[in-house]
């Protein structure tokens, strides 16, 4: 559906759920891939039913997106491997759900850091490379239903998940003319291993699809379809959007 053949896609967060299929998504429309999480191993073991070793298409790096420099080192080497970036998506994320009451700053700070602070410096880091280019790109941020949601135990992580709505605008705006364009997708509950504890109670999960207007959870397939659209030349006239890809769960829940 997408031809992505030569183009270089960036993309945090690989070794599993959500950043693993968009992954296996961009590599089926040819891309060639960098992918980063904190263990280049688990990448590697993660991506190995359909990458070949040494595949010169794919690029694997250890790198925590909760430090700066290890989001510029990431995109360094991968501009180096591959000359540019066309495609950036910040995906890496972790959740810590828990009353308020007992927040710490260690977690408020690992919650922040990774799924706003490392978003923030990934599409820094990522634009600086386009606009030198003068080519233009796309950016793509993760976000999440949380955003505008309010649900108990989430303070933080709605907060940053909030936070990289308002900053995906803020750069569509300040990059727009440069032919940057930048996006958010934003899912509703996917089962992956950021909710598995979660939902490992049938009732949980039984609660969640009952209150989801389309009846059932997502599929990690189904945001890479979004990812994969908004990216594309096709979504050439959108930009600055955060696109809610949740079963219509944000239609009845906050
Ligand atoms: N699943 C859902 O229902 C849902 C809903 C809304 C939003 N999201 C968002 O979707 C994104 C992907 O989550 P997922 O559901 O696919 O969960 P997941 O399966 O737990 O994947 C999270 C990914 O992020 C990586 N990661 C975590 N911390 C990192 C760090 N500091 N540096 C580099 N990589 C890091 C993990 O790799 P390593 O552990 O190997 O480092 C893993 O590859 C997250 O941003 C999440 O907030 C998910």
């Amino acid at each position: 559906m997408f031809d992505y053949t030569d183009r270089v896609v960036a993309i945090t967060g690989a070794s599993s759920g959500i950043g693993l299929e968009i992954a296996r998504r961009f590599y089926l429309a040819g891309a060639n891939l960098a992918l980063c999480s904190r263990s280049e191993e688990r990448v590697r073991g993660a991506v190995s039913s359909w990458v070949k070793a040494d595949d010169p298409r794919v690029l694997i790096v250890s790198a925590d997106t909760s430090i700066i420099k290890d989001i510029y080192r990431f995109c360094d080497i991968a501009v180096e491997r591959f000359g540019r970036i066309d495609v950036w998506v910040n995906n890496a994320g972790i959740e810590r759900p828990m009353p308020t009451i007992d927040m710490t700053q260690e977690i408020f700070d690992a919650v922040v850091n990774t799924n706003f602070r490392g978003y923030f410096f990934g599409c820094q880091r990522a634009a600086r490379d386009m606009l030198q280019r003068g080519k233009g790109g796309s950016i793509i941020n993760i976000g999440s239903v949380n955003a505008v949601t309010v649900v108990p135990g989430q303070a933080v992580y709605a907060a940053a998940k909030a936070a990289v709505s308002q900053m995906t605008k803020l750069f569509a705006r300040e990059w727009g003319r440069d032919g940057i364009r930048v996006n958010c997708v934003a899912p509703g509950s996917i089962p992956t291993k950021i909710n598995a504890e979660k939902y490992k109670d049938p009732a949980a999960d039984a609660a969640m699809r009952e209150k989801i207007p389309i009846g059932r959870r997502g599929d990690v397939s189904e945001i890479a379809d979004a990812v994969l659209y908004l990216a594309s030349e096709q979504a050439s006239y959108i930009t600055g959007q955060t696109l809610f890809v949740d079963g219509g769960l944000t239609l009845v829940h906050g």
